[in-house]
């Protein structure tokens, strides 16, 4: 495995493997890798000839400069973890080497369709504007033929699959297809998150009542068929009765276009929930 920290290296790699007909799967990360990674990147590594996989703690989608400063950095770790799940680059640069100052300074203007007034996008304003902005880069710089997210940032991947989707935007990344991956839990339940590194032992064990009230509430609505309203707020009189946590917001919504809904057809529970100083998500399909 081949660590690569500039853009040059990365886009002569890149060609010498389209030289000779490779297919390219690349897995966008921050870092701080768990299991959750490893399962994209072990798909990546199966179905494509050659995987990459970036590690950079983005700081155009962090409105939040502590937060920003607290990501859990460690790319020893990653990278041997990488190398034994088999990925053959990782893609490592510092913020000067992926951004100009002033990109590093300018909100990165992108039509969303509305798809980022809502939930995470409401609650951190130009979160998904670095979003796209670094993966947008991304997928310019290594060309992929496949690119692998998590389902648990529901919210990111409806918005990558607009990004690759819109029309202005067609044709720019060539054939790529957006694989979503389903969220890895602990056998506890607990949705497999780098931010789980900072909890405290007695908070990670308050934070499984998140994953815990997401699926009795499917089983609830089954049963009584309860509505979306009364599933919503029961999910968050739950949660927050549960000493050290507080919802910040949970929406059922549809999972296209993540407006609220009054129907269970295709639709996701989306919840955000401070444990403690910790902020996690999660999610679940009716
Ligand atoms: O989901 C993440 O880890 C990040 O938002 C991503 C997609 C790697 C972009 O920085």
């Amino acid at each position: 495995m081949q660590i690569i920290t500039t853009k040059q290296e990365l886009q002569a790699t890149i060609q010498a493997c389209k030289n000779v007909g490779k297919t390219i799967g690349l897995v966008p990360t921050m870092g701080a890798l768990h299991e959750g990674h490893a399962s994209l990147v072990r798909r990546a590594v199966s179905e494509n000839d050659v995987c990459v996989v970036s590690v950079f703690v983005n700081p155009t989608q962090f409105n939040n400069k502590e937060d920003l400063a607290k990501y859990p950095r460690n790319i020893e770790r990653d990278a041997e973890l990488l190398s034994t799940i088999g990925a053959h680059y990782v893609f490592a640069p510092t913020p000067e080497e992926m951004y100009t100052a002033d990109e590093m300074n300018t909100t990165f203007a992108f039509d969303f369709a509305g798809l980022d007034q809502v939930m995470e996008g409401k609650m951190r304003p130009g979160h998904f504007n670095g979003v796209v902005q670094v993966v947008s880069r991304l997928f310019y710089l290594v060309q992929p033929d496949k690119a692998y997210f998590g389902e648990k940032d529901f919210q990111q991947l409806a918005i990558i699959h607009h990004m690759v989707e819109r029309s202005s935007m067609a044709g720019t990344f060539g054939n790529l297809k957006i694989i979503d991956c389903p969220i890895v839990r602990e056998a506890s339940g607990l949705a497999l998150s780098s931010r789980n590194e900072r909890l405290t032992a007695t908070e990670k064990q308050t934070a499984l009542s998140i994953s815990k009230t997401l699926f009795e509430s499917l089983e609830w609505a089954k049963e009584t068929g309860a509505t979306v309203a009364a599933v919503q707020q029961r999910v968050i009189d739950t949660i927050n009765a549960v000493e050290g946590l507080e919802v910040e917001y949970y929406e059922i919504v549809d999972q296209t276009t993540l407006l609220p809904t009054d129907t269970f057809n295709h639709a996701i529970g989306c919840v955000t929930v401070y444990c403690g100083p910790v902020r996690l998500i999660d999610n679940i399909k009716y």
